[in-house]
């Protein structure tokens, strides 16, 4: 009699759990709401990857540098430096939120050179960033914050498809502006300046230093004189992104050109720098941003806001990687290692492009490849479409991003000539 009371009492209310007793959590929900989200389109390629099982798989999504054996490669100047840090024995004390000094001092050295006139005068402030995504968005929510132009960013198209979220999360429009012609695929250096000299006064328009990413098309010196020209007639402010630098041509240098000579042109830029890949620091996440301002003054306010801006995010960042790279900057031996280390991998990434064209003419393919050679820097923008790249992942199990990028340091000696074969098989 008395269970079946207390049944009827457990009917009644539904939500109780007959096995506990007590009410289940089971049926409600705060996130009931929430869709399934899709991967995202570069790093699921490599969560697609590490999932298939054949041995000859390639994972060409990414942009990360491998060695000629796949590997991931740790460069020796980095293993030196972290033996020089590790016999300091130094704290772990927080770092100041804007990172490290000694840090950002070389950061900015090594994009504008030492001797340029905005380190000079102290016109520019620089803050440690965690890599390159981090640099971009907090340069994103301090435009977002302090621009007084127009909140619309313009982007080339195509470009790193973590752009587009990071713009558009702190608010920022995005626009676009043409940048790759299908046709050749090469720089429409028509289009884009056409486009850009419509682009609306005080917007923001966004740059790729060297080796864009997707496409590894850059404009030659004398396009990128006309480019700022137009962008000076527009009034435009140009947000730089350097994540490639010394990745495009091996010399740190030569890939800084574009940027410095925007700021000999007297543009104020904003630029994002990344140390994932030319240092090969992608897990320490080791990246700056820089504004260049007008003054010594000018610049004091401006750290003040992004100092204000990153506290609430991130409190500071992690100290690890940029006592790394400042140790590599700052030290004459460990950076001249560094040098030559940039210049090999970028090498071997060159050597790759030729191999490949020749393993696709040695398979018979009949297209022009010549843009596999002439593109530059980590990636290369095949020309594949979706359906082939599609059949490269599930007949062959190449995995790469579905715009047809395929990321060259992946490829090696040993895999270059299946890569060859696969994609003759999906293009003849
Ligand atoms: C890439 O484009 O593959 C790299 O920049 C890595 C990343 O975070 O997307």
């Amino acid at each position: 009699m008395a269970l079946l009371k207390s049944n009827k009492v457990i009917q009644c209310l539904g939500n109780i759990s007959p096995a506990l007793g007590v009410l289940s959590s089971r049926h409600s929900s705060w996130w009931g709401g929430v869709q399934m989200g899709p991967p995202d389109p570069i790093l699921g390629v490599t969560e697609a990857f590490k999932r298939d099982s054949n041995p000859k798989k390639m994972n060409l999504g990414v942009g990360a540098y491998r060695d000629d054996q796949g590997k991931p490669f740790v460069l020796s100047c980095v293993r030196k430096a972290e033996a020089l840090i590790a016999a300091k024995q130094l704290d772990k004390e927080y770092l100041p939120i804007g990172g490290l000094g000694e840090f950002n001092k070389a950061c900015a050295q090594l994009a504008l050179g030492a001797e340029n006139e905005v380190l000079k005068s102290g016109r520019n402030i620089t803050v440690q960033t965690i890599s390159g995504t981090g640099s971009l968005r907090i340069g994103a929510n301090f435009l977002s914050r302090f621009h007084g132009g127009a909140r619309d960013v313009y982007l080339p198209k195509p470009s790193w498809g973590n752009h587009t979220p990071i713009f558009r999360d702190a608010g920022m429009q995005l626009k676009a502006y043409r940048y790759y012609d299908p046709s050749t695929c090469g720089f429409d250096f028509n289009g884009a300046l056409e486009d850009i000299s419509k682009i609306p006064e005080q917007s923001v328009i966004l740059l790729h230093a060297c080796a864009h990413n997707p496409t590894g098309v850059d404009p030659r010196p004398e396009q990128w004189k006309e480019i700022s020209e137009v962008v000076k007639k527009r009034n435009l402010l140009v947000f730089f992104d350097m994540a490639y630098q010394g990745f495009a041509s091996g010399d740190i240098d030569r890939d800084a050109w574009a940027v410095r000579h925007f700021i000999e042109q007297g543009h104020n830029i904003v630029l994002s720098q990344s140390f994932a890949k030319n240092m090969g620091l992608y897990g320490e996440r080791v990246g700056g941003f820089t504004v260049v301002c007008k003054d010594n003054e000018e610049a004091k306010r401006v750290e003040s806001q992004l100092k204000i801006l990153i506290r609430p995010i991130y409190s500071n960042p992690p100290m690890n990687g940029a006592r790394i790279a400042t140790t590599i900057l700052n030290t004459p031996e460990l950076r001249s290692v560094w040098l030559e280390e940039v210049h090999g991998m970028a090498n071997r990434i060159i050597k790759m492009r030729e191999q490949l064209v020749a393993g696709l003419k040695k398979e018979g393919s009949s297209h022009n490849w010549q843009h596999v050679i002439d593109q530059i820097g980590m990636f290369c923008f095949t020309g594949l479409k979706p359906e082939q790249v599609e059949r490269l992942t599930k007949d062959f199990s190449i995995y790469m991003t579905k715009d047809g990028r395929i990321s060259m340091a992946g490829v090696t000696s040993g895999n270059v000539g299946y890569l060859a074969e696969a994609i003759h098989a999906v293009t003849k």
